[in-house]
């Protein structure tokens, strides 16, 4: 079947699985760092990212699209600090607003109606992940590196 719009939203997904691989190796550090409350955040990001591949998988199949899988890149496995681990994934959300931006314009603009309705999902969705991210990291600067924020702050997450 050819059509660029579903191309590009298998992209997306296989992107989709990426940010879940991004998010399981950051939990593994948080881990190994004994950090578990923010490994548990990371955990719960990752399935969320296995949620929306999926939900692109079940929109393409409907679509009579055949999935493609592609190669996973290997994700990051050391970080330097906790903040770091956040901003990364922040600018990695960046990234997948800007992706799911753009194919809900090209679906537009090629009169796609459903793939610009189901991608309208995935606009909204960046909103509330760059709002979550955002807020993290406005909370480490204010913990500034104290541990009985941190500890706190890794309880908090940890409940999520
Ligand atoms: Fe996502």
């Amino acid at each position: 079947m050819d059509n660029k719009i579903l191309d590009k939203i298998n992209v997306q997904m296989n992107f989709e699985l990426e940010s879940a691989y991004i998010y399981a190796a950051m939990q593994a550090w948080f881990e190994n760092e004994d950090w578990n409350g923010f490994a548990h955040f990371m955990q719960k990001q990752a399935q969320e990212e296995m949620e929306h591949a999926q939900k692109m998988i079940h929109y393409l199949q409907e679509r009579g699209y055949a999935v493609e899988y592609d190669a996973i890149p290997k994700p990051k496995n050391d970080y330097g600090s906790i903040e770091e681990v956040f901003q990364a994934a922040y600018d990695h959300e960046k990234e997948v607003t800007k992706n799911c931006n753009d194919i809900y314009l090209a679906a537009k603009e090629a009169k796609d109606n459903a793939s610009e309705i189901f991608m309208q999902w995935y606009v909204m969705e960046q909103v509330e992940e760059e709002a979550t991210f955002d807020a993290i990291i406005t909370r480490l600067d204010r913990i500034a590196g104290s541990s009985s924020g941190l500890y706190i702050y890794n309880g908090e997450l940890g409940a999520r």
